[in-house]
């Protein structure tokens, strides 16, 4: 058999700068990868472990150390007296698709229909956590990091006795969620029937997965949250958007749709528009989920921070107890990374949800559950509520005291009575589209209104985020954003 170069063979390894450490690992490495390539076909003789330790200024040791290694893992053989050889199994076709004469191709997996689907849908942003003026992002310097490491380390310690296994969560925890529910939601619920997830995008992809068949119709505000398509997908439903108006979602539309089974809104603010479903069509949604026995889920994404009043009552405790499926979450009113967040179920619906829930992913860990309970208990998460309502508001009223005095005739604010971002509507003379994506591309993380729309006509407009950003950012960012507005970006 012709044997290779070696010379030839290991230029690429000797023109390297440094060799990486560990050294063994290195020349391991690129053996294997020269054998599995071809280019060390099978039987084809080593060098012997002298020769190459010279050749690459090695120790012989390292070079025998990675013999061993390639012979353990079944690349080389020794033959008696006779030095290391490439294994004749190596022959090329295992190296090949089973029955096919084609050389392998690599990174070819075929995807499923499902996450083929996924591709499809419009791509979400992703939120880098350091632009100015981003929607959802909580004043993070604000928030109490020694209360939260005090309830940290407590966790800790209370782990040595955990033996609680539930899958809807840590019972403390949900606990805590029930009555604070209660009183702040006017919702009622047992602990048993609040379900931890990490995170409300898990809960409300659970949700559909338990509520939906293949082709099943599933209601959504337009405009709306986009984060929704890629669940309502994944479980193979069909998505049908209802126009909203100032009142919320156009109930007197729901006749339209009688195939629906599901119907998904934001009741105390619609995202990203910020009106509230009014009190006469609640009473109708809840009419149609009984009639058609239909169910309902409620993401409440935000509602902790109203700042004309208390915050408005949820639809679940409008006796909608049995078809409401509320979801909560705490990435806004705490912290985006913290990933907890949490769906309250009609009792009917518990046992199957957690059925799905165990061959889903088993639960969340306990340490960080135990740690916001604690954290509630310790009374830390309401004080910081109250405190961040306070502050969001004055940090909300600067915004649009500056938006009017920057941006006159340019930006007009949609009113919305709360919240964490402001929508403003844009002129005409400018494209959403095209003012955003700059924007983005300048460490602005405003997003155009006309994203969030889906079949009815959009409103070219601008979301800017105020809540997690002190005046002095404010003023940066709307700086850079009249930059942008001033520098001949206009249509046409
Ligand atoms: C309306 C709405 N629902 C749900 C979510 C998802 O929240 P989570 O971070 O808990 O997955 C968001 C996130 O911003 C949101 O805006």
């Amino acid at each position: 058999m012709k044997q290779p170069n070696y010379t030839e063979l290991f230029i690429p390894f000797l023109n390297q700068e440094t060799i990486p450490r560990p050294r063994y690992r290195a020349l391991f490495l690129y053996l294997q990868q020269a054998i599995i390539a071809g280019q060390l076909p099978a039987n084809s003789r080593l060098p012997a472990t002298r020769e190459l330790a010279q050749l690459l200024q090695l120790s012989r040791n390292t070079v025998k150390q990675v013999y061993e290694m390639l012979h353990a893992e079944g690349y080389i053989e020794t033959r008696q007296g006779d030095g290391s050889y490439v294994s004749p199994q190596l022959d090329g076709r295992c190296l090949q698709a089973e029955g096919s004469t084609a050389p392998r191709k690599k990174g070819t997996v075929r995807l499923s229909r499902k996450s083929r689907q996924l591709e499809q849908l419009r791509s979400l942003y992703h939120h880098n956590r350091e632009e100015l003026l981003l929607p959802a992002m909580p004043a993070l310097e604000e928030f109490p990091w020694t209360q939260w490491q005090r309830s940290v380390v407590q966790a800790g310690r209370q782990m040595k006795f955990y033996r609680s296994s539930s899958l809807l969560g840590d019972a403390g925890l949900r606990e805590q969620i029930a009555a604070y529910l209660e009183s702040s939601r006017g919702i009622r619920c047992h602990p048993d029937q609040v379900m931890i997830c990490s995170g409300s995008q898990q809960g409300l992809q659970l949700a559909f997965s338990m509520l939906l068949d293949p082709g099943d119709e599933v209601l959504v505000e337009d405009p709306g949250f986009p984060g929704i398509d890629g669940a309502i997908s994944n479980a193979e439903g069909v998505k049908v958007s209802v126009t909203i108006d100032q009142q919320g979602f156009r109930t007197d539309l729901l006749h339209n749709h009688p195939q629906a089974r599901l119907a998904f809104i934001t009741p105390s603010r619609n995202y990203p528009m910020g009106y509230t479903l009014s009190l006469e069509r609640r009473l109708q949604l809840l009419q149609w989920a009984d009639d058609r026995e239909c169910c309902i889920i409620e993401d409440d994404y935000d509602s902790e921070f109203r700042f004309d009043g208390p915050p408005i009552s949820a639809l679940q405790g409008l006796e909608g107890e049995h078809k409401v499926i509320y979801s909560g979450t705490f990435s806004r009113v705490l912290h985006p990374a913290i990933r907890l967040a949490y769906l309250v179920i009609p009792e009917s619906l518990v046992e199957p949800f957690c059925r799905m829930r165990s061959i889903q992913d088993g639960g969340l860990s306990a340490l960080p559950q135990m740690a916001l309970a604690d954290f509630m208990a310790r009374g830390q998460f309401s004080s910081h509520l109250r405190r961040m309502r306070k502050l969001y508001r004055r940090r909300r009223d600067y915004l649009l005291q500056q938006i009017d005095l920057k941006f006159p005739g340019i930006l007009a604010w949609e009113p919305s009575d709360g919240g964490m971002h402001c929508v403003f509507r844009l002129s005409e003379l400018y494209d959403d589209q095209k003012i955003a994506r700059i924007a983005n591309q300048q460490g602005l993380g405003l997003r155009p209104l006309s994203y969030y729309f889906d079949q009815q006509q959009p409103i070219n407009g601008l979301v800017i985020g105020f809540a997690g950003f002190s005046e002095q950012q404010i003023d940066q960012g709307l700086e850079r954003l009249r930059t942008i507005l001033e520098s001949g970006q206009k249509k046409g």
